[in-house]
């Protein structure tokens, strides 16, 4: 179960007493569902057995006939997978797993460099593609699917290629659902009430997951686990949105979340966009910034220690590390507690996370419980944590420029 350890300093825990109430209001309404875009709140307990065969059975065919499997997407259409990919196991590879596909990541950038490079990569290798997209009409993917479409359909001719493009979209009136049914594409549903960075426990993460051989249904069930878990996972999560709520009204700008394993930050980086994209409006919100300790004491630890203190700390701990070499385990656990002595020292407010370990069923927890933390923090500071008006600005902009 995920621990949370307090050293933020009094006033910050008495300020988070005083929003317990209106916290625990604001769970009843995501539980309830009773705003827009909030399907992803029940979602793994509603999620059935037949919905998670489809993705293995579909997985099961892609790791028959693919060395590479290309996921396709941005934002919350691919960070989840990324982050899961790169946490469970700790990047240890334990040897009793099947052979998987490579996974591949495109169309999260507007990079020919990034992409020619992976073009060449794969072209020999048999592969497989999935366009990620809720909306199906996001630049970035729609011109990475085009390239990778026009190499499938030159290795395999046009029938062949679409008996290896994948799709996971808004079932209800996207275009790129359209396109699917027309050409006969597998097909896996994005509900609509979920948008995207809430989206990785559906088959936006599970797909690729099940693709690389990780036990989906362990995922699925540690985010259960929390659902079904008032008394401690849910009032955890309620009591950390309080005290994110309560630092925020402190001064704080920013957050800085602190990986203490390498293989947890692209965790960070899915949490900087769950946190960034559903808190920084109205002229609010903590800029979430992620780092990987120790590596960054070497370089930011002086601003930290010394600098501006416009920022609080949250620091990832995993409570059962995936790997055991030599004393690694023990002084990375002395260079945390030395770091939050040093920082507390400076007054800086920093939350200890503990994560039990970084297993399939840890990353589907913490995927949840964070989840809930967002959601309460944002209806909390009053902001729609589930809609991002201002990413729809940049896109306006380039495409009057295209
Ligand atoms: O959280 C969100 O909704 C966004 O970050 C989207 O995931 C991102 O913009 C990609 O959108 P789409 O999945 O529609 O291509």
């Amino acid at each position: 179960m995920i621990n949370v350890n307090y050293e933020t300093g009094d006033s910050i825990l008495t300020a988070a007493d005083a929003c317990a109430a209106g916290a625990g209001e604001a769970l009843r309404a995501l539980r309830a569902e009773a705003m827009p875009f909030t399907g992803w709140v029940n979602y793994a307990e509603r999620l059935t057995d037949e919905a998670m065969s489809d993705i293995e059975q579909a997985a099961a065919k892609i790791r028959a006939d693919s060395g590479v499997f290309v996921v396709i997407g941005i934002g919350g259409s691919y960070l989840g997978a990324k982050a899961a990919l790169d946490f469970i196991g700790g990047g240890i590879a334990d040897g009793s797993a099947e052979e998987h596909p490579r996974i591949e990541f495109a169309g999260f950038n507007l990079s020919a460099a990034y992409h020619a490079a992976l073009l060449k990569r794969i072209e020999g290798d048999d592969i497989s593609i999935c366009h990620i997209s809720k909306s199906g009409g996001t630049l970035e993917p729609g011109t990475a699917f085009d390239l990778l479409r026009s190499l499938l359909i030159r290795k395999y001719g046009e029938a062949g290629a679409d008996a290896r493009t994948y799709v996971v979209t808004d079932p209800q009136g996207g275009k790129l659902k359209a396109m699917a049914d027309e050409r006969g594409w597998k097909s896996f549903p994005i509900p609509s009430d979920i948008g995207g960075r809430y989206s990785v426990l559906t088959p936006v993460g599970l797909l690729p997951l099940a693709v690389a051989g990780i036990d989906i249904r362990e995922i699925v069930s540690g985010a259960r686990a929390v659902m079904g878990a008032p008394e401690t996972a849910l009032a955890g999560a309620v009591r950390l949105a309080c005290v994110r709520k309560a630092i925020q009204d402190s001064g704080k700008a920013v957050e800085v979340i602190a990986a203490f394993e390498p293989a947890a930050a692209s965790f960070t980086d899915w949490m900087l966009q769950l946190y960034g994209e559903s808190e920084g409006k109205d002229g609010k919100g903590m800029l979430p910034v992620g780092v990987v300790f120790t590596r960054d004491l070497h370089s930011l630890g002086q601003f930290l220690q010394e600098g501006n203190q416009i920022f609080s700390e949250t620091f990832l701990r995993i409570v059962k590390p995936p790997a055991e070499l030599g004393d690694m385990n023990r002084f990375n656990e002395a260079a945390l507690r030395g770091t939050l002595a040093a920082h507390r020292s400076a007054n800086i407010p920093v939350t200890v996370i503990d994560l039990p370990d970084m297993s399939a069923r840890s990353f589907g927890e913490a995927v949840q419980f964070f989840e809930i933390v967002c959601g309460v923090t944002g209806i909390l500071m009053g902001v729609d944590p589930f809609n991002q008006p201002g990413v729809e600005a940049y896109k306006r902009e380039m495409m009057a420029l295209i």
